[in-house]
């Protein structure tokens, strides 16, 4: 089964306007259910319009967007996906609790369902004891988990992350990254994951495309083999491979802009 399948993908910002903007050309990408793909490209390649394409919080200007084999609107009107985005965004005046509650109220789930299932999704994330905190009381770690954990309350079957961990320290990054892995895995989801790091695209994902600028295009795609993740992995030589092969397929969009 394709999770997400654009075809002949462009995104042209204000056309016809002096602001006009080529943001994206010529994007072809299928990503396999169940499989953990990054973006990485240097700023103002268009990953996050990308990302926005496949929630359909953009119309794409030409291609088409395919999402669990619907047209992307359908998909969002179906809630196939969760989304977290760089700012956490949750709402201040809610508990924790009821941040994670909140796809599932819009669903119209039961109250019963919707404390279970966020109780469940805080466990998961390792923030059981905290669903009735409020967000400004935890740390940017822990507000970033409570929205991963909100992004995948309704269990959705896709995964859209734009740069989740930027603003987190090395070792907090390096501990979500584990567990997103771990849910992912445990879920089932597949992953959509924008960064600007070359060793975090290269430790969670199965396939690292490779953006450039002006227009955005997807250049190449790496396939990452290093099997289940582990402390090792990150002192492996597989993994370093890992990061050389990305770091010269983005020397190469240098390049070429
Ligand atoms: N709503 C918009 N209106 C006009 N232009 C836009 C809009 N959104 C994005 N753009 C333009 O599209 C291009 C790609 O932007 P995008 O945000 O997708 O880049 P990005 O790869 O996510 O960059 P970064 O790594 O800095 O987040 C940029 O030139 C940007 O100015
Ligand atoms: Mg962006």
């Amino acid at each position: 089964m394709t999770a997400v399948e654009l075809v002949g993908v462009g995104k042209v910002f204000n056309p016809g306007r002096a602001d006009q903007v080529v943001a994206l050309t010529g994007v072809d990408l299928t990503v396999e259910s169940g499989q953990f793909v990054s973006l990485i490209g240097p700023s103002g390649c268009g990953k996050s319009t990308l990302l926005r394409l496949v929630a359909d919080l953009v119309p794409p200007s030409e291609g088409t967007v395919t999402v669990a084999g619907k047209p992307a609107r359908k998909a969002r009107l179906d809630q196939e996906y969760g989304i977290a985005f760089q700012q956490a965004g949750l709402f201040d005046w809610r508990t924790v609790q009821r941040n994670v509650e909140l796809p599932l109220e819009l669903r119209r789930a039961s109250r019963s369902e919707r404390r279970e299932r966020a109780r469940e999704m805080l466990d998961l994330v390792g923030l059981g004891d905290f669903a009735r905190h409020y967000p400004p009381q935890l740390s940017g770690g822990m507000q970033q988990r409570v929205a991963i954990a909100r992004a995948l309350a309704v269990h959705p079957p896709l995964l859209l992350m734009d740069e989740p961990f930027g603003a987190l320290d090395e070792m907090t990054r390096e501990r979500l990254q584990d567990e997103l892995l771990r849910i992912c895995a445990r879920t089932g989801t597949s992953t959509i994951f924008v960064t600007h790091s070359i060793p975090e695209a290269v430790y969670l994902s199965d396939r690292v495309v490779v953006m450039s600028p002006r227009p955005g295009r997807i250049t190449d795609v790496i396939d990452i083999d290093l099997g289940s993740r582990n402390e090792a992995t990150r002192q492996s030589a597989d993994f370093f491979a890992g990061i050389t092969e990305v770091r010269r397929a983005l020397r190469g969009t240098e390049v070429a802009a």
